[in-house]
């Protein structure tokens, strides 16, 4: 039975990629920092799908979490056949604002995290010359974020840190996937003081996009999403300026 290991996996996208590989037969190993929330997805798991699954309780907005993540999960005598770099948070406030240690541990979560959980994968895997990485960045990645600042760099790094992983890990038969979403319907927005845009993607279909287009190294789900890309990236930054500015309380 292949095994998934997805951070941030109690709710939103994270758990809707949850339900793919399990209903696929996948072994889900989940995280996040609720036990009862995990617990919770567990059941729902088990419920739906019958699915093998296990739970890994650790924030990994501290550094040096990640190694110990990782280790727990081979300690308990499991080795992922993909890993899903989801659990990310972000902020909507003016950037000075933003006391330094809020940021500093959303980039130890969206970057540091992310890229010490894909160096440790890949080195189980290098000699075997398989497995799968899926980085969860968003189109914020694509341009400048005013007001959502260390966000969209933050998710700037981790298309970046994963289209040259994909590169360099191909030779050894590892697939590494950045998947970018635009907005999506979860409790991200209110966690990150914002609301959720009309027209976001459904959780559980961001994820079945993802899931089932994962062969690819870059993943935009929705036909505007990708067809933004073409526009000047001045000209988005003024776009999400002038929309985030608008939701600042
Ligand atoms: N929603 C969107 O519009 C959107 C768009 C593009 C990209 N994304 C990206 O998609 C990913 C998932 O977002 P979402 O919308 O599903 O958010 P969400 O609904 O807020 O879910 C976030 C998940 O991550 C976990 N998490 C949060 N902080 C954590 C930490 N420090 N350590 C470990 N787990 C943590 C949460 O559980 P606990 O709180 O219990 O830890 C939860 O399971 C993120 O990387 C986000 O940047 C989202």
């Amino acid at each position: 039975m292949k095994t998934v290991l997805i951070t941030g996996s109690s709710r939103g996208i994270g758990f809707q990629l949850a339900r793919c590989y399990a209903a696929d037969g996948w072994f889900v190993l989940l995280n996040g920092r609720n036990e009862e929330s995990l617990r919770q997805a567990q059941v729902l798991l088990e419920n739906e799908y019958h699915a093998g699954t296990d739970i890994f309780v650790c924030d990994l907005s501290v550094t040096g979490s990640a190694e110990k993540l990782y280790d727990s999960v081979r300690r308990k005598g499991y080795l992922p056949d993909c890993l899903i770099n989801n659990a990310g948070v972000g902020y909507l406030e003016r950037s000075w604002k933003i006391p330094e240690d809020r940021d500093e541990a959303l980039v130890v979560l969206n970057d540091i995290s992310m890229m010490t959980l894909c160096k440790l994968f890949i080195r189980d895997h290098a000699e075997s010359g398989t497995g799968t990485i899926i980085n969860i960045a968003s189109t914020g990645a694509f341009q400048p974020g005013p007001y959502i600042a260390s966000y969209y760099a933050s998710k700037s790094f981790v298309v970046s840190y994963s289209r040259a992983l994909a590169a360099e890990a191909e030779q050894y038969g590892i697939h590494v996937c950045v998947f970018c979403p635009g907005p999506v319907d979860t409790e991200f927005y209110e966690r990150s003081g914002g609301r959720a845009p009309a027209g976001a993607m459904d959780a559980c279909r961001a994820a079945r996009y993802c899931y089932k287009h994962q062969s690819r190294n870059v993943v935009i789900p929705g036909l505007l999403n990708r067809a933004a890309l073409l526009v000047p990236s001045g000209i988005k930054m003024k776009i999400v300026g002038f929309l985030k500015k608008k939701q600042l309380k």
